[in-house]
């Protein structure tokens, strides 16, 4: 079963939009002597602000080799939700995907496991792709409920969801400890985790779902871990922090995936 491989970069609160257009243009430019159908699925995920410009960029450049995501959305299609944008709307802007559940929203915004699944139903009703993050604290790690923990997020998460609809989702393994601290995952135990979610799903719906859907690993992904990260069975691509904030790291990390057979 081969599953196209996902590169995305989540560029949490950064960038003004004259920056997410330099970054943007940045990235196609590096890319551009890449053939299309070598590169994984690229994706960029700025602020709700700088949505609007990026696509404009994406769209201007028509190379078609880079994808555009949210960070966040809300469940609900309109309303009095002062601060919130539907998914409709992130839709109208070009989003083709878009970020649920980083262990930040849960953390400093309360989003639970039950709005994620409503988040992801509300995504999939509007015909665009959740990427779903889950996580374990150092705490649960060593405490050693990282796979109980993980399990019940994933299976939350997809509450009510049909096969198809899971098929074509993202998960994004994203080990808290390992965000934004520079400690990356040992690769093995990534996708030994990985590998365990993917039995949860086979679990939930069946061997055919289980062998679609693409789970990515996040935390501390650099252009020197991609390779090895890449090699591993389960391991379909990144979510990008702090690597993708510079166009040279990012696509360095897209050509490390491309160097391992996409
Ligand atoms: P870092 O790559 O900066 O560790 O961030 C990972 C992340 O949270 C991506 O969503």
């Amino acid at each position: 079963m081969s599953r196209r491989p996902v590169i995305a970069g989540n560029w949490k609160m950064h960038n003004l939009q004259k920056e997410a257009i330099e970054l943007t243009n940045g990235i196609m430019q590096e890319l551009k002597s890449e053939e299309k159908s070598t590169l994984p699925e690229v994706i960029v995920a700025p602020t709700f602000t700088s949505l609007y410009v990026v696509n404009k960029a994406i769209n201007d450049c028509g190379c078609g080799k880079v994808k555009l995501a949210a960070q966040n959305c809300y469940f609900e299609t309109k309303g009095a939700f002062t601060g919130e944008c539907s998914v409709e709307m992130l839709k109208d802007t070009g989003c083709e995907y878009i970020i649920i559940g980083h262990s930040e929203r849960r953390e400093y915004f309360g989003e639970t496991d039950e709005m994620v699944n409503k988040k992801a139903k509300a995504i999939l009703l509007n015909g665009l792709i959740p990427i779903i993050c889950c996580g374990e604290s150092l705490e649960q790690r060593e405490a050693g409920v990282t796979d109980y923990h993980i399990s019940s997020q994933i299976t939350k998460a997809l509450r009510d969801l049909t096969s198809e609809e899971v098929s074509k989702s993202i998960i994004a393994y994203e080990p808290i400890w390992a965000i934004g601290t520079g400690k990356t995952c040992d690769s093995v135990e990534a996708n030994r985790v990985i590998a365990m979610i993917r039995n949860v799903v086979r679990k939930l719906y069946d061997t055919t779902t289980a062998d679609s859907i693409r789970i990515l690993y996040g935390g501390s992904v650099k252009p020197g871990t991609i390779k090895e990260q890449m090699a591993q069975s389960d391991i379909d691509g990144a979510l990008v922090g702090g690597a993708s904030l510079t166009a040279d790291s990012f696509v360095q990390i897209v050509k490390g995936a491309v160097a391992c057979g996409v």
